[in-house]
């Protein structure tokens, strides 16, 4: 089985986004999560993907997958699945794509639909602190303590990166 690792950027209110975007504008926090992603698949919900500039779509030097109840979804540069369960049986599969290894971790990389039904299979969560309390309409769920440890955290000005693995 591949590790599943859940990767977000979350404020103090645990938002993640408004109106389809993010929020804030954090190059380290960019350059974190392109560190981390580069060369394995990453995951994601239709909306996230239609949230990406055009530029970025799909993430380069990665196998995007998109998840979506649309039969005909068509995301041009990226594969469809219909539920997450499809989404990591198929980046976990071979395929005949440049970026076909680095199978054995996925990300999944949001939204919110996403994030709350991919908690109950993630491994590792990669979660960016934001030390902004802004108004979203999109948030993270909570990180239950029974079921994740922090192993990792690493500050920077205005933001943390936290490491947690499930108990
Ligand atoms: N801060 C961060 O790290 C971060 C990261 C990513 C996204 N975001 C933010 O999160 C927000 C988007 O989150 P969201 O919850 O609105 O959207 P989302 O999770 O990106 O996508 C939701 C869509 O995924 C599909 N979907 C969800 N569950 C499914 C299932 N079980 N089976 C099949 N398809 C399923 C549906 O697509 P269809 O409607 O096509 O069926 C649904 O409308 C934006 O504000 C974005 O900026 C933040």
């Amino acid at each position: 089985m591949p590790e599943i690792v859940i990767i977000a950027a979350v404020a103090k209110n645990r938002v993640i986004g408004k109106d389809n975007q993010l929020i804030w504008s954090i190059p380290e926090d960019m350059a974190h999560f392109k560190a981390l992603t580069a060369g394995h698949p990453v995951i994601m919900g239709r909306k996230t993907w239609e949230s990406l500039p055009p530029r970025f779509r799909p993430l380069p030097g990665r196998r995007n997958v998109v998840i979506s109840r649309q039969a005909d979804y068509a995301a041009p540069g990226a594969e469809v699945a219909d539920s997450l369960e499809n989404a990591l049986k198929l980046a976990s599969t071979a395929a005949e794509t440049p970026h076909a290894s680095g199978a054995e971790t996925l990300f999944i990389i949001g939204g919110e639909q996403i994030y709350a039904q991919a908690m109950a299979v993630a491994d590792r969560l990669e979660i960016t602190e934001v030390e902004l309390e802004p108004a979203g309409d999109a948030w993270f769920p909570e990180i239950p303590a029974v079921n994740w440890k922090k192993t990792s955290k690493i500050e920077g000005a205005g933001y943390a990166f936290v490491t947690y693995q499930r108990q």
